[in-house]
């Protein structure tokens, strides 16, 4: 057994694993299996994406085209998951139900061979992030609909309206833009659980756990919430200048890996700007934010991460704040499987150690001496 290391709080600065899917550098880039992640951004599909991120490479038509069949095939989620939902209470947090009810379809998938487990994780969180969202909201089901894509079916089962053109393109960006993100804490989360040999639905249900909390995933909607509560632009630098004397997180800023830019933030900044332009209405929320993240930069040198501009774009697209957390966790489904089957393919068990700083050699009172 080698000495222990005690390793920095928050494995600040540790590689835990090797990995060939992404990489994220503190110089502001990002890679997609060696892709930077702006080609993929201007020139490809989600679907394409995700495969690529799935198996390595970009697929070919025949591969692509069987890759979107066979997520079709899986979408439909079964409706005894829904009634499982129906128990719980109504306005639960939609983070809350859809892992309970991606714990549930683990109980009923578990007899799938893995492969089919995956596939079907991943074709129904969709489905299953819209309609958890919409059942505890006193909402029906939206059954998703075969003839779109991944991104249109997760709009259109929000709004129970097909979306036109633009609004699924922006909306399809930020998806490819949450896919995947190294060894973010859901995905380390996954891995851990992964190298128990616990099976991806078990895996998954942990990965959401650790996306809901405000430190990562929910930092999108703490980040809506945030700048609804601040208002106007010129309520920003007062905001800022106040939540900083107080030692109070400004959501949707900082990041452990960039540490001058967040390339995703920046490109989803550019959606939001054409999105506003296009709607011709949410010109005061861009204003606002982009007001924000200057004072943020001048005062903290704290750049602006993906979950701040990833917000205004869905509140743009007039998708309800509780559910953005749920849609980072219907394209992040990818990235984790990814990561699952690269922990598999070189399984060791994370075990750590830890630094023992309690008492020690202490003597047994019987109950009545205490
Ligand atoms: N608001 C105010 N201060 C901040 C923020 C912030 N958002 N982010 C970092 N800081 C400060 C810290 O308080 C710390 O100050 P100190 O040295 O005086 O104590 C300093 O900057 C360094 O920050 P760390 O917390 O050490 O950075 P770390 O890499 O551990 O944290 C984290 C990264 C957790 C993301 C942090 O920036 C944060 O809490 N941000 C807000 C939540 C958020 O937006 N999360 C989304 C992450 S991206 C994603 O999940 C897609």
């Amino acid at each position: 057994m080698p000495d222990v290391i005690r390793a920095p709080d928050g494995l600040y600065g540790v590689a835990v694993a090797e990995t060939s899917i992404s990489k994220s550098s503190p110089d502001g880039s990002l890679t997609y299996r060696g892709y930077p992640i702006k080609e993929l951004f201007d020139k490809a599909s989600f679907e394409e994406t995700a495969f690529l991120i799935l198996k390595g490479r970009l697929p070919r038509r025949a591969e692509l085209d069987e890759f979107i069949e066979n997520l079709r095939r899986h979408a439909k989620v079964p409706e005894g998951i829904y009634d499982i939902v129906r128990r719980l209470p109504s306005g639960a947090h939609p983070m809350d139900v859809l892992r309970t009810a991606v714990s549930a379809l683990g109980a009923m998938e578990g007899s799938l061979e893995e492969r089919e487990q995956q596939y079907s994780l991943m074709a129904k969180m969709p489905a299953l992030a819209a309609n958890c969202y919409r059942i505890v909201s006193g909402m029906p089901v939206v059954e998703p609909d075969p003839v779109l894509d991944h991104a249109s079916n997760l709009l259109y089962m929000l709004s129970g309206k097909r979306p036109d053109k633009f609004d699924a393109w922006a909306f399809e960006r930020e998806l490819i833009l949450y896919l995947e993100h190294d060894m973010n804490a859901s995905t380390f989360t996954v891995r851990v659980v992964a190298s128990t040999l616990a099976d991806i639905s078990a895996a998954s249900t942990a990965g959401l756990a650790a996306l809901k909390g405000p430190l990562h995933g929910g930092a999108n909607e703490a980040a809506m919430e945030m700048l609804l509560e601040i208002g106007t632009a010129d309520r920003a630098e007062s905001y800022l200048q106040d939540a900083l004397a107080n030692k109070k997180k400004v959501m949707g800023f900082g990041h452990r890996i960039y540490k001058k830019v967040d390339p995703r933030a920046e490109l989803s900044k550019g959606v939001l700007k054409r999105l506003v332009d296009e709607k011709g209405k949410g010109d005061d929320l861009y204003r606002l934010c982009d007001r924000l993240a200057s004072a943020m930069w001048k005062a903290k040198k704290i750049p602006a991460n993906l979950d701040f501009y990833a917000a205004p774009i869905f509140y743009t697209l007039s998708i309800p704040i509780p559910v953005y957390t749920p849609i980072f966790a219907s394209s992040r489904i990818v990235g984790w499987a990814a990561h699952y089957n690269e922990q598999m393919a070189h399984n060791k068990l994370f075990r750590p150690d830890a630094e023992y700083v309690g008492s020690s050699d202490l003597t047994y009172v019987p109950i009545e001496n205490r």
